[in-house]
């Protein structure tokens, strides 16, 4: 994926060329206080993103095994994931190299042990690896089509019984989304609605 012929850097540029401008944001995320550092060219530098925390917390995570959070940004999904339950192991993909280099920094302040970040696009840095769980915020400014790849592809890498966990914006390609899990996985469920988001499940059978 290469920055758009404008020259406009978005939050899944690649190599951001922006003055990183560090901030650190503290959160209290489903009973527990995470620390955050984030910075200028990844999504969300100023706050957790809304739909991120609606996610994190309604997300169902499994008992044990492997979990993936595709397209991290600086870690907040995965790392709560991971703290949540030191029985599963919890892959961190990001095609944005400053928000990997962010999320390995946060699994080390967050005193994380079972989790680990990898930069590339989608599953290619995970390429082989089953998943009990996928979890993610989808970069839908990086375009429908990458989302749909992340939605058709997603059952290659999960066990029979995992899930694919989304949140989506009801009026910003939450339908389209929805579509594309009925097609692909013939049916997902809704695990909430809040502020104007919702979390779709599917479970591959
Ligand atoms: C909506 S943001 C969510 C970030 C983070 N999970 C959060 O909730 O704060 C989507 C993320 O997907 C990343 N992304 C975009 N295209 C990608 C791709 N092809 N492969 C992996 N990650 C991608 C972006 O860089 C961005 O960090």
């Amino acid at each position: 994926m290469r920055m758009k012929s404008n020259g406009v850097e978005h939050y899944f540029t690649p190599k951001p060329k922006s003055k990183p401008e560090f901030k650190l944001i503290r959160a209290h995320l489903r009973g527990r206080e995470f620390l955050f550092l984030t910075s200028a060219g990844v999504f969300s530098k100023s706050r957790i993103d809304l739909g991120t925390k609606v996610l994190v917390e309604h997300m169902i995570l499994p008992d044990k095994g492997y979990v993936l959070d595709v397209g991290c940004g600086y870690g907040v999904i995965g790392i709560v994931a991971a703290a949540l339950n030191p029985n599963i192991y919890v892959l961190m993909v990001d095609i944005n190299r400053r928000a990997v280099n962010l999320a390995k920094h946060n699994i080390r302040i967050n005193r994380v042990s079972n989790a680990e970040a990898r930069c590339g696009s989608l599953y290619e840095p995970v390429k082989g690896m089953m998943f009990n769980c996928i979890l993610s915020n989808p970069p839908i400014s990086a375009g429908l089509a990458t989302v749909r790849a992340m939605v058709t592809d997603a059952p290659k890498h999960m066990y029979d019984g995992g899930t694919l966990q989304m949140v989506v914006r009801s009026r910003v390609g939450g339908e389209r989304i929805a579509q594309m899990l009925e097609e692909t996985f013939g049916k997902f469920t809704v695990l909430v609605r809040r502020s104007g988001y919702r979390v779709l499940m599917a479970e591959k059978r």
